[in-house]
């Protein structure tokens, strides 16, 4: 179930200095992702990350690593293991619905030198990891941004795996709320089967980001209360 907002730096009612700084960079990301996410997805991540400050971020689905680097960037303290599925040579071995065509050497590479220490890259399918062993060896992770496989199968299992992951108290964002037509049923999953209440961006622009944790659920109560 999702609850859009224009702006979730004002839901999350982050300070004028915090503004301008989730502007700034999510500027910056967003010309270096070329389109593959739009500053306003930039702008509702660094809105989160900037209220809730994580230390350990987990993002599924890496592709060349502009939004793990936008993390570390923004939040100096920070650690981020991001995966990444690596297609075959043979092509026909290639998993359903992954959406990336990079070798090795190309995923991951604009996580920028300075942040490489505090950046690890998993290479796999999300779907085969043993929650439990990833969790005690990296984690548990205070953001889990899923934005890996966009079928409704994978992007449910995705959101399990973040749950089971994640710290107390830790946040969980979803990319393409309101995506490009191939990755509609990632929009369906968040909007008519997710459990749990999330805050998202209004859905005219190509992207869209939901986010969860218990602070946002709280305040999303209260604003229904409010409005009743
Ligand atoms: C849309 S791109 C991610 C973009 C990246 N999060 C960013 O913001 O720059 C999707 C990525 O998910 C990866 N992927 C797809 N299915 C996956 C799976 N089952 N396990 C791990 N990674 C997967 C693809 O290989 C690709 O790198």
């Amino acid at each position: 179930m999702l609850t859009r907002f224009t702006h979730l730096t004002f839901f999350l009612d982050l300070s004028e200095e915090m503004i301008a700084l989730a502007e700034a960079a999510a500027k910056r990301a967003a010309e270096r992702a070329e389109g593959m996410t739009h500053h306003r997805d930039y702008e509702a991540l660094a809105a989160v990350a900037l209220c809730f400050q994580p230390r350990r971020i987990f993002e599924i689905g890496t592709y060349r690593g502009v939004t793990s680097d936008f993390f570390l960037s923004l939040l100096p303290e920070s650690r981020v293991v991001s995966i990444a599925y690596e297609n075959p040579r043979l092509r026909i071995f290639g998993g359903h619905s992954n959406n990336s065509e990079l070798g090795r050497t190309e995923i991951g590479s604009m996580v920028s030198p300075e942040n490489r220490p505090r950046f690890t890259q998993l290479y796999g399918n999300s779907h085969k990891l043993d929650s439990k062993s990833l969790r005690r060896e990296c984690g548990p992770f205070d953001l889990v941004f899923v934005d890996g496989d966009h079928s409704r199968t994978g992007v449910a299992a995705d959101t399990v795996l973040a749950q089971e992951v994640l710290a107390s108290g830790g946040t969980i964002c979803w990319h393409d709320a309101n995506p490009k037509p191939a990755y509609l049923e990632v929009r369906h999953f968040l909007e008519k089967e997710l459990s749990l209440p999330a805050a998202a961006t209004a859905d005219d622009f190509v992207g869209g980001v939901a986010c969860w944790n218990s602070e946002i659920e709280r305040r999303l109560a209260q604003n229904r209360s409010a409005v009743a």
